[in-house]
């Protein structure tokens, strides 16, 4: 698997492509890759002939006590995963590639109000990460195409707004969650958890599942729902920061028409901050 680090071997590779008239699809990730990154490289080849993952664990989108240093980075087996994937070509810049002028003096790209709740308002700062970075890597790569992940819901519909919003000349595709055989959303920290947090970690999705099948009964008692939920979740040990259900199209508090509803919740087992989330079409 070809590994490239600096914006000329990319701009070449990239331009190569280009002069055959193929179509190139980014997979924008922060490495340890597991087998949901591995999916969007597959769904990433549907759209495009060529298909680039970036690896860069974003200094922008951690907050200060977060796990910037102890996040996971394991380049090499990831270029080893990779090799079995339809996958052409690894960017792993360094921080002085993807910020040329430092990171204190970064233009920075933001998106406001859906960033405001959920994620954004427990991670301040987290999303103008976010949107910074993927605005760079849509610079460097110039993507037909770019795949992002439903397990980090708020995070795709973001990077929707800011592509429209900007006219970036990029089609966004979320492409869905894989999961563990026990329903727990794969996920890069889930290597922190104990044996005892991993055993007690799937009750999340199977709570959003539950109040999925809630939803689809009719049920329309949403503020009910969501506590409940959050108690069942507190009582096996979760510290729940959020579980609420939303429009799933701005995660705005559902009215009547609308028809299609997200059921999100983040929650932190021991020092482990998890995500999931459930879409359902009612
Ligand atoms: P990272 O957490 O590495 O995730 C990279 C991509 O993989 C994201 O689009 C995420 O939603 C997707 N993903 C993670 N777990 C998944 C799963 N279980 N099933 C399907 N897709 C999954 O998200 C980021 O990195 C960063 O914020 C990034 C967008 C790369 C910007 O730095």
């Amino acid at each position: 698997m070809k590994v490239v680090n600096s914006k000329a071997e990319l701009s070449e590779q990239i331009a190569e492509w280009r002069h055959n008239d193929e179509h190139v699809a980014l997979v924008p990730t922060m490495g340890s890759l597991h087998a949901g990154h591995l999916a969007l490289v597959e769904v990433a080849k549907e759209h495009a002939e060529r298909v680039v993952v970036s690896i860069f664990v974003n200094p922008t989108q951690f907050g200060e006590g977060e796990d910037f240093d102890k996040y996971p980075r394991a380049l090499e087996l990831d270029a080893r995963r990779l090799k079995t994937t339809a996958s052409d070509l690894i960017f792993a810049p360094d921080v002085a590639t993807v910020y040329p002028f430092g990171l204190e003096n970064a233009t920075t790209v933001s998106v406001p109000g859906l960033t405001e709740n959920f994620c954004g308002a427990s991670r301040p700062g987290h999303f103008d990460g976010v949107t910074t970075v993927v605005a760079r890597l849509f610079a460097l790569v110039q993507p037909d195409v770019a795949v992002f992940g439903q397990k980090d819901y708020q995070q795709q519909l973001v990077i929707r707004h800011m592509a429209e919003d900007m006219n970036l000349p990029v089609t966004i595709i979320t492409a869905e969650t894989v999961r563990e055989k026990d329903g727990l959303a794969m996920s890069s920290r889930n290597a922190y958890l104990s044996d005892d947090e991993r055993r007690v970690a799937p009750l999340l999705f199977k709570t959003l599942s539950a109040v999925g099948t809630e939803l689809q009964n009719g049920r329309r008692n949403f503020a009910d729902l969501e506590s409940q939920a959050a108690d069942e979740l507190a009582s096996a040990g979760f510290v729940v920061d959020y579980f609420s259900i939303r429009c799933a199209q701005n995660l705005e508090v559902p009215d009547r028409d609308c028809d299609e509803l997200v059921v999100l919740a983040a929650a932190e087992l021991g020092s482990t901050r998890l995500i999931d989330n459930i879409v359902v079409t009612v």
